[in-house]
């Protein structure tokens, strides 16, 4: 099959890259010269582990291509692909879908033959109808049809998942459609992933009611995780105990710091907003944005009790980690957005390591200091905060910290490590939920 896919952010780099390791023709379209650029020096413009391999072989075994102008490509294609951004609009909380119809324009004029048009990006239900509408409108006898497929990958582990996903998802009707997206996926066939077909709308749903259940679910384990701290119970036995029930499941359970990233908080807000319009309003998930919001407040809160004193001028606190989750160098929606500025607001001054964040970071982080490892940033600190649950984070030398740390005292939001080893070393320790 030969593909388009227009938009090189995580959705659209990882699904080309992916797509091409299949075994189908890619071609990757996007406006950006600077990106595209780099992307065929071989340079990959975000931290994905194993993504620069992928790209590399599939690009010299000559399935993947990179272009400014896709003109050729998006004529050749069996399917052309959307995926590109839908952030939050400013003043409204929709999605902006600017660039979803703008990329549906620029299709409508280069498609030649039968050609499946997909939209990628997490699209509000109705934006496939809108898609179908604007290339009727500019081209009046273009043969093809417009598919939802939703991406589900999360970013840090985004090859193995587009690769293993539990299931696929595709919108569409149309039988000529449904031939060319079951070819697509056709590898999956061998590890027999699901591949529900469905209505389009139905399908635009899915993607914003999966996202919105597990940023429902993280945010109710939070809430455990509360009153696990009050009545002196144990959120990760909780998760446990309710997780082995396969009504409940087991993942998503990790009680920490609340949600962020590209796209829960995002996408919880979009679908509120839809739900208002359609008079259908969705009360848990509205709860679930404002009890996250909440959260990441609070957690500033807790680093002040643990300190005992509300005033936290003259104090450091060292933090480790900064992007939203650990192998990704995205900061979009990063706790730490939230609580680091709250700790500043305190008097607080902060001393921050990321392996991978810093760069990104330090655009949005304003006074905030950067070190180069995880023990320059504990180095004079009075209280060392885990943020983010980097692998290298969780076998941290004790002995040293405790020579470098003014005071032995660390606040671990991610539950990296146990409370009684922490206290048998000589740490002041708090974590979450856990007594
Ligand atoms: C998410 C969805 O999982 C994915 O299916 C969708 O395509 C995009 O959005 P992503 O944002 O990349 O993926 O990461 P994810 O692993 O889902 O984590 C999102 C946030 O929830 C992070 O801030 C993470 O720390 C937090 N989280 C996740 C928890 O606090 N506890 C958990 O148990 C799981």
């Amino acid at each position: 099959m030969r593909v388009a896919m227009i938009g090189t952010g995580y959705v659209g780099l990882v699904s080309g890259a992916c797509f091409a390791d299949f075994g189908h023709v890619v071609t990757c379209i996007d406006k950006d010269p600077s990106k595209i650029e780099r992307l065929e020096k071989g340079e990959i413009p975000i931290f994905e582990p194993g993504l620069d391999d992928l790209v590399a072989r599939n690009v010299r075994e000559g399935r993947l291509f990179f272009t400014l102008d896709g003109a050729q490509a998006i004529k050749d294609a069996d399917a052309v692909f959307i995926a590109v951004g839908t952030p939050t609009r400013r003043g409204d909380g929709h999605a902006d879908l600017s660039y979803v119809y703008a990329a549906a324009e620029e299709i409508a004029g280069l498609i030649e033959g039968f050609t499946v048009v997909v939209t990628k990006s997490t699209v509000p239900v109705g934006t496939g109808d809108e898609v179908e509408s604007i290339i009727k409108r500019v081209n009046p006898d273009a043969q093809f049809a417009v598919v939802s497929n939703p991406e589900f990958l999360r970013e840090g582990a985004a090859i193995e998942d587009f690769k293993r996903p539990d299931r696929v998802v595709v919108g569409t009707d149309d039988d000529r459609a449904q031939v060319v997206m079951r070819e697509l996926y056709r590898p999956l066939s061998l590890n027999e992933t699901p591949i529900v077909f469905t209505g389009r709308r139905t399908s635009e749903l899915i993607k914003y009611a999966a996202n919105a259940f597990l940023a429902m679910k993280i945010t109710f384990i939070n809430e455990m995780a509360d009153l696990c701290e009050k009545v002196g119970a144990d959120v990760q036995q909780v998760a446990k105990g309710i997780g082995l029930d396969k009504r409940i499941g087991a993942k998503f359970l990790n009680a920490g710091p609340g949600y962020g990233g590209s796209c829960f908080p995002k996408d919880t807000i979009a679908l509120v907003k839809t739900a208002a319009d359609y008079g259908a309003p969705t009360r848990l998930i509205e709860t679930t944005v404002e009890v996250n919001a909440a959260r990441k407040k609070a957690m500033a809160d807790k680093v002040a009790a643990v300190l005992g004193t509300e005033d936290l001028s003259g104090k450091t606190v060292g933090v480790l980690g900064v992007t939203f989750k650990p192998n990704t160098d995205d900061m979009r929606d990063a706790p730490s957005l939230d609580i680091l500025p709250a700790l500043q607001a305190k008097g607080a001054k902060v001393v921050a390591f990321d392996p991978e964040g810093r760069h990104e970071a330090e655009k949005l982080l304003e006074g905030v200091t950067f070190t180069a490892g995880p023990y320059e940033a504990a180095d004079g600190a009075d209280v060392l905060l885990i943020l983010t649950e980097w692998d290298q984070f969780r076998a941290l030398d004790l002995d040293r910290l405790k020579t470098l740390l003014k005071a032995p005292v660390v606040v671990d939001l991610r539950n990296v490590y146990k409370p009684h080893e922490m206290v048998r070393s000589g740490f002041t320790y708090a974590s979450i939920g856990r007594g």
